[in-house]
């Protein structure tokens, strides 16, 4: 657990071009340490500019969902773990998690499944063959990523208190669909402000658009630490 309201959250730069990716992190200067890259940056020269944060001291997670055959999954991850990147996700398959935990043995990388994308319902996942509901996966999955020594989930904030009665305490819940009081929803359809996911056991909040589409980031930014550092005390 990282000690400080700071480093617990994380800024979700899902920007479209590298040059507004650039410019985000020098506004938001020391104010943010914790950076998440995801599909849209890392198809625009994303993935050289986590080598730039992590030389920058910031620390970075890279959200690549991998999901493969076991030997593309550890000879990708042995990769990203080379990069310097803290975390990396992948979706919780039991043999995409197993790769990837003994591929990160030995580095720093800490390995984060995702259960089920909140996006599904219980419909979605009929359409893909599975006869549980969301829940049921993803209590199945946690407790699979557990048993398999991941080093943590992402999740809703409103999974994050069921699925601590599955996981317990070791595994680290990094949650998005964060917004401070009175922010847009965005496409988000459930939304959880930051003290309330501090309380439901959150360890790392992600939040991108309600700091990157802020008139002022930096600000919006110290707004979400102060939200957490008062909901931890
Ligand atoms: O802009 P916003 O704060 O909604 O960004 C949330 C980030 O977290 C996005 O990068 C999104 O892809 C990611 N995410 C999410 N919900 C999930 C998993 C990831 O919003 N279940």
């Amino acid at each position: 657990m990282p000690l400080n309201a700071r480093d617990r959250l994380i800024v979700a730069l899902d920007l479209p071009a590298m040059r507004d990716a650039e410019a985000m992190v020098e506004r938001l200067g020391d104010g943010v340490s914790f950076y998440k890259v995801g599909y849209q940056l890392a198809f625009v020269g994303g993935l050289s500019f986590v080598d730039a944060l992590i030389r920058a001291n910031k620390r970075v997670f890279l959200d690549m969902k991998l999901h493969d055959i076991e030997n593309s999954v550890a000879k990708g991850v042995e990769n990203v773990a080379r990069l310097g990147v803290t975390f990396l996700t992948v979706h919780a398959y039991p043999q995409t998690m197993k790769a990837a935990v003994a591929a990160r043995q030995g580095s720093n990388l800490k390995v984060l499944a995702v259960t089920v994308l909140t996006s599904y319902d219980d419909i979605d996942l009929a359409e893909s063959g599975y006869s549980q509901s969301v829940d049921a996966l993803v209590a199945r999955r946690a407790q699979q990523a557990h048993d398999l020594g991941l080093d943590g989930l992402v999740c809703s904030p409103e999974e994050a208190s069921p699925l601590r009665l599955v996981v317990g305490y070791e595994m680290t819940f990094v949650t998005p669909g964060i917004r401070p009081q009175g922010a847009a929803r965005g496409d988000q359809k459930r939304v959880t402000t930051p003290s309330q996911a501090i309380a439901a056991g959150a360890d790392y909040l992600v939040v991108g658009r309600p700091i990157t589409g802020a008139d002022d980031p930096k600000a919006a930014a110290a707004a979400i630490v102060d939200e957490i550092a008062a909901a931890a005390k």
